[in-house]
This record gives C-alpha cells, structure tokens and sequence, in this order.
C-alpha cells in the first residue's frame, strides 16, 4: 500500500517536472512543442500508416426499388426483402427461442417501430415464407394472422383483407384448415413445414404453442 502510494506520488512529481520543462524548452524539437496545427500535420504526415485488415469486398447489392431503406439504420437485421417490405426471420437471431403466438408476436414489435409478425397477403409472400423455413429446416413458425375475436374472420396485422391463400388440404383429423380442431380453439396462424405430409402450408393452431416467428416491416416508400 505504502509503496503504491509512493509511486503515485513519484508519478505526480514527474508529471509535474515534465510539464514544467515545456516552458523552459520551447524549441526542444520534440513534436509536442511544436505549433499544435504543425505537431499535427507532421505527426500525420509522418507516422506510418497502420496497416489496415484485409476486408473482402461486400458482395453488390442489387438496387431495391422503390424501397428507399429508412433511416436512421435500426440496427435490426433484415434476412428477405420483398417488394415494399422487410423480413427478419427471429430463429436466426434468438438462439433459435420459440414463443407462444403472444410472445412471438411481441418479438417482432420489440424490434422497434413498423415491425409486426408477417400478414402473408401475396403468392409471391408465401413462396418468401415457403423459401425461409424449409431452407431453414424449421419445423414451423407463427404468423400474425389470428382468428377475430367473435371467432368467425381471419385477420393480419397488417390490416390487408385477409385471403387463405395457403390452408392445407389436412390437419390432425384428417380435415381441411382451418379445422379448430384442438379443444380451446385454434385461433392463431402458423405455417407449417410438412408436418401432415402436407407440404409447407397455412394450419389454425391453438395460440399457447410455441414457435420462431418472421417479423415484416413495410419499408416507407418514397415519392
Ligand atoms: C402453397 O404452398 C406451396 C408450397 O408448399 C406452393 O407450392 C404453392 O404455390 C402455394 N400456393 C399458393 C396459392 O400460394
């Protein structure tokens, strides 16, 4: 202790002399007593010039129109991008956590403003969605469509008219979906990767099961 304190106190005198030594040489030739703008320039002109690491270059981007990406950058990361809207598929990024509809819907919320669970309204959304989880070898996720609360209409998040455009044909019972076949009811909406031998396709399932999720976010578009 005693000796720490003593160096401190060393420390403390040196910094003291050294400081004191800048007035008595002025011209000393060191960098530090030079002009501040030429200690500057001549610190930068002459210190070598760190080697800088090796980066690949990034792999060009196609241009993405009229998507114009939204600043400020959130930070979220984006897996798919189609036409007006952004997709992160959450078991990329969670540890591969599942969650229950709630839960997972939450998620995509957490992920900061416009992000939702994804509204599948096109073919083309749910080839993206086909393409993702059976890429992926997922098992199945949750989407935002949900029964309404009268329990008789689909409906997305997203607002759009809600079209089935991908029920599958099975279920548990052997029946076309949606089939709110499990006791409790099957209100919410999850894609799943052949689990009938159905192939990748829209089931009712009941909401307390627990799944990864893809989170859409429409990108504003300009002009
Ligand atoms: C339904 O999903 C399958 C993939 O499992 C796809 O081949 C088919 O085109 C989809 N149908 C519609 C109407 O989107």
């Amino acid at each position: 202790m005693k000796f720490l304190v003593l160096l401190a106190l060393l420390a403390a005198a040196a910094g003291e002399h050294s400081h004191g030594g800048h007035g008595h040489f002025p011209h000393g030739g060191h960098t530090h007593f030079l002009p501040v703008r030429h200690g500057f320039r001549h610190t930068t002109s002459t210190f070598p010039h760190r080697p800088r690491p090796f980066r690949p270059a990034a792999h060009p981007v196609a241009p993405v129109h009229p998507v114009v990406p939204q600043p400020p950058a959130s930070g979220v990361a984006v897996d798919d991008r189609l036409d007006d809207s952004e997709y992160h598929f959450s078991w990329r990024h969670d540890g591969s956590k599942t969650y229950t509809w709630d839960g997972a819907n939450q998620y995509c919320r957490s992920l900061g403003s416009g992000w939702q669970g994804i509204s599948i309204e096109t073919r083309e959304e749910d080839s993206l969605v086909s393409k993702a989880i059976s890429g992926d070898l997922l098992p199945w996720i949750w989407t935002s469509g949900h029964l309404s609360r009268h329990g008789l209409d689909w409906a997305w998040d997203s607002g759009a008219q809600f079209v089935g455009l991908n029920w599958s044909h099975t279920g548990g019972n052997g029946q076309a979906q949606p089939d709110n076949r499990e006791r409790g009811g099957e209100k919410c909406l999850g894609v799943l990767n052949n689990f009938y031998n159905d192939g990748v396709k829209w089931h009712d399932i009941a909401c307390h099961h627990d799944k990864a999720i893809i989170c859409e976010r429409k990108a504003r578009v300009h002009g």
